[in-house]
């Protein structure tokens, strides 16, 4: 079945949801398994968790998260993304017990207040602009119980040459000033604002992606 897609001013990926399996290992030197893992290590999950993976695309990381859960005792991943035809796949591909996909704007969640423990997001704030970043990030708050922990990983300043050079080429060969804002340094600017707790930069990958960890005191 066709799942439409929500309407976002986002740059969803609609049109690369057949190919983005094959494309992210590329994306990401072949270093995929090891940058989730260590996501995963920090999320630190008890098989009670219930986590929210923003911008979830076809849900590899989400179903990774899940498998550490324990549906039989309340545990649940979800993943949202506003592009229809990513949450087609995830669901097929990725979707079962304790993991489901929902197709969502990350700005406007159809999610009571704290109602996860966590929440995730991979490459997504990139996708979306100053203003959509500041609300999305406003949702993960309301939706976090007190406590709960906030991870982002997403391009920021880089810390190489190579990752400057990958960062310029990205900004301008998908014509995504989105992207700039990131290599600008604002992420960290716009958690805190939202009400986390001051982020840390736990890692970064590639000289172009930084991995932030914070929680909703
Ligand atoms: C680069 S992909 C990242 C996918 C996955 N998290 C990963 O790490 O591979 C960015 C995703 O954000 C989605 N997206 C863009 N704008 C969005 C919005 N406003 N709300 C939710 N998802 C959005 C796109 O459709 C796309 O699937």
């Amino acid at each position: 079945m066709r799942i439409a897609s929500i309407p976002t001013r986002g740059r969803t990926l609609d049109y690369a949801a057949a190919v983005y399996d094959f494309c992210e290992p590329f994306l990401l030197l072949g270093r995929q398994a090891e940058y989730d893992r260590h996501l995963l290590e920090l999320l630190a999950t008890r098989p009670t968790d219930r986590v929210l993976d923003l911008g979830c695309g076809t849900g590899l990381l989400c179903r990774r998260i899940a498998d550490r859960l324990d549906p039989h005792a309340g545990g649940e991943a979800v993943g949202i993304d506003a592009a229809g035809r990513m949450i087609g796949l995830a669901r097929r591909k990725r979707g079962g017990p304790g993991c489901r996909f929902e197709a969502m704007a990350a700005e406007a969640l159809d999610f009571p207040p704290a109602s996860f423990d966590a929440v995730v997001s991979s490459l997504f704030f990139h996708h979306v602009d100053r203003e959509l970043k500041r609300m999305s990030l406003e949702e993960a708050y309301r939706v976090l119980k007190p406590g709960g922990r906030l991870i982002i990983a997403d391009m920021h300043t880089p810390t190489t040459r190579m990752g400057a050079l990958v960062s310029h080429v990205a900004r301008w060969f998908f014509l995504q000033p989105q992207i700039a804002e990131n290599t600008r340094g604002l992420l960290p600017g716009l958690i805190a604002a939202a009400g986390f707790a001051t982020p840390h930069l736990a890692a970064t990958y590639f000289g172009y992606i930084a991995v932030f960890t914070s929680h909703k005191p």
